[in-house]
C-alpha cells in the first residue's frame, strides 16, 4: 500500500503539476459525465440504475424531502447534513418518531465506492439495498414507512405540486412505466444522487496535483500517517482513506472489518450490545468488535466519532490509536480494551508524544473539501435561493 501510494505520487509528479487540471471528465452513461480527480477510479454503477442528470436531480429532491417519511417530519437529508458530510452531529442519530439509533449516522462522501455499507454489515453491498433500512426500518424506525402508510406516502408523491414536481420529473426519468412514482424508482433515484456525492477536491487532492501546499506539520502528519510506525494506511490507506473499495474496473473486492480495541467488557473481548459488529450478524466469536474503517475524507467535520458516536474529537481519537485501544476504567462499560484478545494485530501501542499527535490530526483537517460541503449540485433544492 505504501509502495502503491509512492507510485501514485511518482505519476503525479510526472505529469508535472503546477498547470495540472484537477478533475477530469469521464463517460458515464446516458448523458451522465463523472467529474473526478485523476487519481479517482469510474465509481461502478448497477447494470438496472444507470445515471442519468435528471435522475440524480429527482434524486437530490426525494433526499431532501420530508414528505418521505412516514409522518412528514424527517428526510434522508435529517440525518446527512451537506455542511456535515452528509453526517448529522450527533453521537447517535434521532429518528422521524424520536427513536435513537444505535449507531452514528455516517457520512455520504464517496459513498459510491464503498464495498459494503453502513459500520458492519458484510451483506449490504449496494445503496439501493441499503435505503430499505432508513425507509422501512423498524428497530429503530428512521423514516417510519411500513405497511400502513406505504401508499400514503407515495400518494404525497403523485399529488405533488411543489416545485419538486414530482409527477412531470419521475415521467421524464422513468417513461418506461405507466405509473412510474413507485418505491422501487424513489429508490432508484436517490441512489443515482447518492453516486453524485463525490469529494476529491481538498488542500490533500490539490497538493497531490501540485496546487496547494502542506505545512510542516501537515507533512510530518501524512508521513506519520503513511508510514509503518503508526500504520493508518494499513486500514485507511485507499484514495478514499479506508480499505474497502468497489469501482467499474474492480475484479476483486476485498471487505475487512476490524476490531479496534474500543472495548472489553470484563475482560471478556465483548463489545455492548447492539454494536458488537459483524457478530451481531454472524455470532462468530472472531467478529466480535469488527466494524468497517471508515472514509476519513472529511473527518474534520463529521465529528462525533466512532460507530457509537463515543469520541468528541480527533485528537482523542488518535490518542486512543496511541495507547493501542481505549482503556475505560469504570462504569458500565469499563474494561480495557487495549487487551481485547479479538483487537486487530494492526492496532497496538505506538510510541507518539503530543506533537506527533497534533501533526496527525492536522494532516486529517487536509482532507476536507469545502467545495464539496457547500456546492449547489449537493443543496437542499426546497431551500430558498
Ligand atoms: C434517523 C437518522 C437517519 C435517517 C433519517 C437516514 N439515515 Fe442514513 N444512516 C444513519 C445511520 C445511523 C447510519 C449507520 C447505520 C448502521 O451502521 O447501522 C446510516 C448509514 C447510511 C448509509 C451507509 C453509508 C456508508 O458509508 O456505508 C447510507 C448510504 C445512508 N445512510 C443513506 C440514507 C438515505 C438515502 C436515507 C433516506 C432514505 C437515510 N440514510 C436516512 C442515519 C439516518
Ligand atoms: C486495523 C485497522 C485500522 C487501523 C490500523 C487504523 N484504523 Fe482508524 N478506524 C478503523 C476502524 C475499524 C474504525 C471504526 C471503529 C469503530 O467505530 O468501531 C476506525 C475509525 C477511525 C476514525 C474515526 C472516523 C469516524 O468517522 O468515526 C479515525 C479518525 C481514524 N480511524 C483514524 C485513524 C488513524 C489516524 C490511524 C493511525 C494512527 C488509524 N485510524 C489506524 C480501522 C483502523
Amino acid at each position: 500500500m505504501a509502495g502503491a501510494a509512492a507510485a501514485l505520487l511518482a505519476a503525479l509528479a510526472a505529469c508535472g503539476g503546477g498547470g495540472t487540471e484537477l478533475v477530469e471528465s469521464r463517460a458515464g452513461t446516458g448523458d451522465w459525465v463523472w467529474s473526478l480527480p485523476a487519481h479517482f477510479p469510474t465509481p461502478k454503477v448497477p447494470a438496472d440504475n444507470p445515471m442519468t442528470v435528471a435522475k440524480v436531480e429527482l434524486g437530490r429532491f426525494l433526499f431532501y424531502d420530508r414528505r418521505l417519511s412516514g409522518n412528514g417530519q424527517q428526510a434522508c437529508a435529517g440525518c446527512h447534513l451537506q455542511d456535515k458530510a452528509f453526517t448529522d452531529g450527533r453521537a447517535r442519530a434521532v429518528g422521524s418518531t424520536g427513536e435513537l439509533h444505535p449507531r452514528s449516522a455516517q457520512h455520504l462522501g464517496n459513498v459510491a465506492y464503498n464495498a459494503t455499507l453502513t459500520w458492519a454489515n458484510p451483506s449490504l453491498v449496494t445503496l439501493e439495498r441499503q435505503m430499505e433500512n432508513p425507509l422501512f426500518g423498524e428497530s429503530p424506525i428512521e423514516m417510519g414507512i411500513n405497511d400502513g402508510n406505504k401508499e400514503a406516502v407515495l400518494q404525497r408523491l403523485r399529488d405533488d405540486s411543489s416545485i419538486a414536481g414530482y409527477p412531470a420529473r419521475f415521467r421524464a426519468v422513468f417513461p418506461e412505466s405507466a405509473q412510474p412514482v413507485t418505491w422501487a424508482n424513489v429508490i432508484k433515484a436517490i441512489s443515482a444522487f447518492q453516486r453524485s456525492l463525490i469529494s476529491g477536491n481538498s488542500r490533500y487532492d490539490q497538493w497531490l496535483q501540485g496546487q496547494a501546499v502542506l505545512n510542516a506539520a501537515e507533512q510530518r502528519g501524512m508521513n506519520l500517517f503513511f508510514g509503518e510506525k503508526a500504520e493508518c494506511f494499513h486500514c485507511h490507506g485507499s484514495f478514499n482513506f479506508n480499505d474497502q473499495i468497489v469501482h467499474a474496473g474492480s475484479r476483486i473486492v476485498e471487505t475487512p472489518f476490524h476490531n479496534t480495541g474500543l472495548y472489553n467488557l470484563g475482560g471478556t473481548g465483548a463489545f455492548p450490545e447492539p454494536n458488537r459488529g459483524v457478530f451481531e450478524l454472524s455470532a462468530k466469536a472472531d467478529d466480535m468488535g469488527r466494524f468497517r474503517a471508515p472514509s476519513l475524507r472529511n473527518v474534520e467535520v463529521t465529528a462525533p466519532y466512532l460507530h457509537d458516536g463515543s469520541a468528541a474529537t480527533l485528537d482523542e481519537v488518535v490518542a486512543i490509536y496511541a495507547a493501542g485501544g481505549r482503556h475505560i476504567a469504570s462504569g458500565p462499560l469499563a474494561g480495557d480494551g487495549r487487551t481485547n484478545p479479538f483487537k486487530s494485530d494492526l492496532v497496538s501501542r505506538i510510541d507518539l508524544n503530543a506533537q506527533e499527535q497534533a501533526d496527525i490530526v492536522a494532516f486529517l483537517k487536509t482532507l476536507t473539501d469545502q467545495e464539496f460541503l457547500t456546492h449547489a449540485r449537493h443543496a437542499d433544492p426546497f431551500a430558498p435561493k
